[in-house]
């Protein structure tokens, strides 16, 4: 065993008001993987039984009939520490409904669920690194970690990466919402300038014309820039 390497992506293990944060924070030292680099390739992340089809990036119209709700383009690009695309990437993401309530057997929030909307989705990254989403903004949901404690309005996002070892699940918040002043979640990203790197921008230029408003949003895999992961990994 060597000594624990300080990931510089790893938030602060700031447990403390985010209370069920204890659960998913590491508690012991990473291990370091020997032997054939090529062979952890062999473990890495593969894109499911089917192939991933434009219809899987459109929230909207994966049920019968039109979701509840405001509709969101949501785009941006997949970057290096340099600003380079990172191309061909699985961008999936899961999200709640207009009403803040998961499509999920876990979630008893009682607020409805939306029959024509299950909240999840998923794009390859384009040749500009871009990935974009049409769905539905999702409602402020309660938690329960403390009095009157509702999340954000937010959008999970995964990024697998070409190693399993590389994933980053993370966030997507929305500019203006009076929550993220207060959401333990988010401020286990210590640093401000970070957290406002998860907040994506209001952009008219991605809106589409009688039929969703555009957020823009962009991640960037490493450096100093870098999109932080968050310690939320389950809705
Ligand atoms: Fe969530």
């Amino acid at each position: 065993m060597t000594d624990a390497v300080v990931d510089e992506r790893t938030p602060g293990r700031v447990v403390d008001p985010y209370r069920s944060g204890a659960l998913r924070v590491p508690t012991r030292a990473p291990l370091a993987v020997g032997g054939d680099p090529e062979a952890v390739e062999l473990y890495g992340p593969v894109f499911g039984v089917t192939e991933v089809a434009p219809l899987d990036a459109d929230l909207t119209r994966q049920h019968v009939g039109e979701p509840h709700g405001e509709r969101i383009t949501v785009s941006g690009r997949v970057l290096d520490r340099a600003g380079r695309p990172v191309r061909g990437q699985l961008v999936e993401i899961w999200q709640a409904n207009a009403s803040g309530r998961y499509a999920h057997q876990r979630d008893q929030h009682p607020a409805p669920l939306d029959p024509n909307f299950t909240g999840t989705g998923r794009c390859l990254t384009d040749a500009e690194g871009r990935y974009a989403f049409t769905t539905i903004r999702p409602g402020a949901y309660p938690w329960g970690n403390h009095e009157n404690a509702w999340r954000p309005a937010h959008i999970h996002f995964s990024l697998f990466g070409r190693a399993f070892t590389q994933r980053l699940v993370t966030q997507m918040y929305f500019p203006g919402d009076p929550l993220l002043a207060y959401d333990p979640i988010l401020h286990t990203v210590t640093d401000a300038a970070a957290r406002g790197r998860l907040v994506a921008a209001y952009d008219p230029e991605l809106s589409v014309q009688d039929r969703s408003l555009g957020y823009h949003w962009d991640i960037v895999l490493d450096g100093p820039a870098a999109t932080l992961p968050d310690p939320e990994a389950t809705p």
